[in-house]
């Protein structure tokens, strides 16, 4: 009989990756399989969509418009539309909580998972054609199925998480996420229409030599921030900054880095928000042999207090991550 943990080779379809996992783990469910998918569904759509956002003044020139009127959204509204339509289909989620959702959106009490999103991460860089993102962290309610959905259900630890990802729209789109037995990136075949992997068992190097921090925030920073970006000059590192967060994550975990939004005077906190942008590349961070910290606190380790709730954040390569936050401990 085939021994299912082989890995599974490059070309392997996302579908066919996901049933093999989940045959391969005995408590794997369904329902987690299906949310997967829909969530990969979803980014094709938002993919086409972000594909034609340089031609959205030609469009509105020339009048076309779905019957929601939709065409005219701004693509992050839009993105929320899709992927929260896509989760709320199969009946799986029972909640979603959303950048563009002041509230948690109730979906169906007898859904198993809630699910925390970013639709597109980078919205800034969307109009000037450089590489945006999609977020999502995915949680098992703790209220019994049936329920009605419960703050508890939505504030959960990190490390609770049962499965991280995020897409990437960038020169090629991809689909990378983890179920807590590693990191499995999928490459998009748009004529074919499928994910393919494409980065199997990704793991981040221990140490890098790229920093990615918005330097233009330097005199905010606290004495220990600027002494590691001293420190990243001083060793002549690369410093790389898209201002798209999944696509400054994505180079650092393939190639070695660090990324730190930290406190500033504007924004005490940071920037970065708890939900659904810091636990899902925390939790893929960790699975890749990385470090995901406010500075003092690991990141999976914090119980949220609100829904839209922000920490500093440093993320990356183990040794550079230990480095940068050395100077908070006492
Ligand atoms: P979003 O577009 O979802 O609001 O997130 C933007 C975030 C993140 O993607 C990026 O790293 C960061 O904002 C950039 O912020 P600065 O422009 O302050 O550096
Ligand atoms: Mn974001
Ligand atoms: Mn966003």
């Amino acid at each position: 009989m085939e021994d299912s943990r082989i890995a599974l080779p490059i070309g392997t379809t996302l579908d066919r990756f996901i049933k093999k996992k989940q045959d391969e783990f005995q408590y794997a469910s369904g329902e987690l399989s299906q949310l997967l998918r829909d969530i990969a569904l979803a980014g094709k759509v938002v993919n086409r969509e972000i594909n034609k956002a340089g031609l959205i003044n030609i469009v509105g020139a020339i009048g076309t418009q779905n019957v929601q009127g939709e065409d005219q959204q701004k693509l992050d509204v839009l993105a929320n539309i899709r992927f929260t339509r896509a989760l709320s289909k199969g009946g799986e989620a029972c909640a979603v909580i959303s950048e563009e959702d002041d509230e948690i959106v109730d979906l169906n009490n007898h859904g198993r998972y809630v699910i925390a999103i970013d639709p597109l991460d980078g919205s800034s860089n969307i109009d000037v054609n450089v590489s945006i993102g999609t977020i999502f962290s995915i949680f098992r309610r703790v209220t019994p199925v049936g329920s009605p959905i419960q703050e508890i259900d939505v504030l959960q630890k990190g490390s609770e998480q049962v499965a991280a990802g995020y897409l990437l729209y960038g020169s090629s789109t991809m689909l990378v996420y983890t179920t807590g037995h590693g990191v499995n990136g999928f490459t998009y075949e748009p004529s074919l229409g499928e994910y393919f992997l494409s980065h199997p068992d990704m793991s981040i190097p221990e140490d890098g030599a790229i920093y990615s921090i918005n330097e233009g925030s330097f005199n905010s920073f606290a004495a220990p921030v600027k002494n590691y970006v001293n420190y990243c000059k001083e060793q002549k590192y690369s410093g790389r900054y898209i201002g798209s967060l999944v696509a400054d994550f994505h180079r650092n975990l393939l190639k070695g880095g660090i990324y730190i939004y930290p406190a500033t005077d504007k924004d005490k906190n940071g920037k970065l928000r708890l939900m659904y942008e810091c636990n899902a590349l925390a939790y893929i961070i960790e699975q890749a042999g990385g470090v995901a910290s406010t500075g003092t606190e690991r990141i999976l380790e914090i119980t949220p207090s609100e829904l839209h709730q922000r920490v500093p954040f440093f993320v990356g390569s183990k040794n550079m991550v230990e480095e940068a936050i050395s100077g908070f401990k006492k």
